[in-house]
């Protein structure tokens, strides 16, 4: 057998298992494990007490408001990523459901690449007052997020 046989046909499997729809999801879950798992947690409990906040049963309530949909794409980990616009749309579209599935309106339409084009293109001036003032709207809605 020639030597490389073995190693390309893992990478053969490989590809078709990525591509493959029987595991869909598993692309945006190796993205979030390379690109944000370090800081976020593989589960996505981050680090509370050092300003990495706990996105499981949460973030699904950000797409309540307009202002906090486009915050998960302005937020410097998403928009500062080396991901391309296209590849963080779809990791968004599963990580919200992946963490926060009971908290994702019923009416979410997933994130577009225009619309990341668009939101990357006005970062914010001050990331912690616009996360108080987005939490502080839906607190008065009446969700339980922190
Ligand atoms: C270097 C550490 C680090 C990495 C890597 C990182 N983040 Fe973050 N993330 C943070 C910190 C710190 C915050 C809190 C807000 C801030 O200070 O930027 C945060 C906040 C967030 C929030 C807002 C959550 C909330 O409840 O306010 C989202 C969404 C998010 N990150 C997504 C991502 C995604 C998606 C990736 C990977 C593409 C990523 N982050 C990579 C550190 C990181």
């Amino acid at each position: 057998m020639a030597r490389g046989f073995y190693p390309s046909l893992i990478a053969i499997g490989l590809t078709a298992l990525l591509a493959s729809p029987v595991v869909a999801g598993e692309r945006q879950r190796i993205n979030y494990l390379l690109h944000c798992s370090g800081c976020h947690q593989p589960d996505g409990s981050g680090s509370p007490a050092s300003g990495i906040p706990d996105m499981r049963g949460s973030i699904g309530y950000f797409l309540r408001v307009p202002e906090g949909r486009a915050f998960l794409v302005q937020v410097p980990g998403t928009s500062q990523s080396s991901l391309n616009d296209a590849d963080t749309a779809e990791l968004l579209n599963w990580m919200v459901r992946a963490m926060a599935k009971n908290e994702v309106p019923a009416d979410f339409s997933p994130y577009t690449r225009d619309e990341v084009t668009r939101l990357r293109g006005h970062p914010l001036d001050d990331v912690t007052a616009v996360r108080t003032s987005v939490v502080g709207r839906l607190q008065q809605m009446g969700y339980r997020i922190e």
